[in-house]
């Protein structure tokens, strides 16, 4: 019985050795020294043993079920470390890597224009007005001077509604709306989307103008002269000369289009240009009376001008952006350069 235990500690202790899971050691454990285990069976052989015999075997078998269950122990130990050591490892985050810088996002190049824009009118003492984009006939057109089958009604190439409303072709119906209000003086700035049928690289079906608005008593076309005049240097630099040009628009009367020296050949003639020095900028007029009376100001004791320019036929020409649809691409190798 003693060689027996002593093998059972041999064999048990090797085999404790080559256990590597935690689940396959306890079953081990169970093996030799659970309630029905190799030790148990072993020691029930007991009872034939002599009075001598039997304190020395009992002393043995302590001795190797205490070796076993420290062999045990151990290896539990072992594993349970180990096991540590391999989740650690796995779920470790390694911050020796460089960070992932995230992208600064930044204002779109139409929206720094537009804000250049407003930021000039504003320290002129403009407020800045809005209105729909869906219009009515009456505020697109009529109000404006553009009577039914008016001609000036194909140059705005107009989208539609089933309903007949229209989608606004210009930023001057807000005008009308203002004056509407019937608060005067009024000198206001109206910044927004307007929409035409057509599209090529420099048209756009949706684009975005700014209308301007002064009226009040003794307003001259000689003030619609120096504002503009102020604008533009501020825009394209004080050096750049600044023309008016005789011009027709239904609602002013006189009207304007005002150019700007060309900034690239500097009146030299160029491509840009197409060989005049000039660049047309804006259109703008003195507020046609016609236009009062729909909007029940008396024409008689009120005078105004009026101005309109294209946000992106601006940022086009100060950036020298060849084709349109950049600006609503999305591209930012594009955009990265504003
Ligand atoms: N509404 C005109 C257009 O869209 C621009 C304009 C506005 C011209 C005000 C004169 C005065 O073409």
């Amino acid at each position: 019985m003693q060689v027996k235990l002593k093998e059972l500690q041999v064999s048990a202790l090797s085999a404790v050795a080559k256990i590597d899971s935690l689940k396959s050691l306890e079953d081990l454990r169970i093996k030799y020294l659970g309630k029905k285990g190799e030790l148990t069976a072993i020691l029930s052989g007991l009872g034939g043993l002599s009075k001598e015999e039997r304190p020395l075997i009992g002393k043995i078998s302590n001795e190797v079920k205490s070796a076993i269950a420290a062999a045990l122990d151990a290896r539990w130990a072992e594993l349970e470390n180990q096991e540590i050591q391999q989740k650690l490892a796995s779920e470790s985050i390694d911050i020796t890597l460089p960070g992932r810088r995230i992208p600064a996002g930044r204002p779109h190049v139409l929206t720094t224009t537009l804000a250049e824009i407003v930021e000039v009118f504003r320290g002129l003492g403009y407020t800045v007005a809005d209105g729909p984009e869906i219009e009515d006939d009456f505020h697109n057109f009529e109000a404006l001077n553009i009577p039914p089958n008016h001609p000036a009604r194909d140059m705005h190439d107009t989208f539609y509604l089933d309903d007949g409303r229209v989608l606004r072709t210009h930023t001057s119906p807000v005008q009308i709306r203002l004056m509407e209000q019937g608060v005067l003086p009024i000198k206001a700035i109206m910044p927004g989307r307007v929409y035409r049928c057509d599209a090529d690289t420099t048209h756009s079906p949706v684009f975005h103008q700014v209308e301007g608005l002064v009226v009040g008593e003794n307003i001259t076309f000689g003030d619609l002269k120096g504002t503009l005049e102020l604008f533009l240097k501020r825009m394209f630099g004080a050096e750049r000369r600044v023309r008016f040009r005789n011009s027709f628009f239904p609602f002013t009367e006189p009207s304007a289009e005002v150019d700007v020296e060309c900034f690239v050949c500097g009146g030299q003639g160029c491509a840009l240009c197409k060989n005049t020095g000039w660049i047309e900028i804006l259109g703008s007029g003195s507020v046609d009376p016609n236009v009062f009376q729909a909007v029940n100001i008396d024409p008689e004791k009120y005078t105004g001008f009026a101005f309109g320019l294209g946000v992106e036929r601006i940022a086009m020409l100060k950036y020298g952006i060849k084709d349109i649809r950049l600006f609503y691409a999305s591209d930012l190798r594009f955009l990265r350069q504003f």
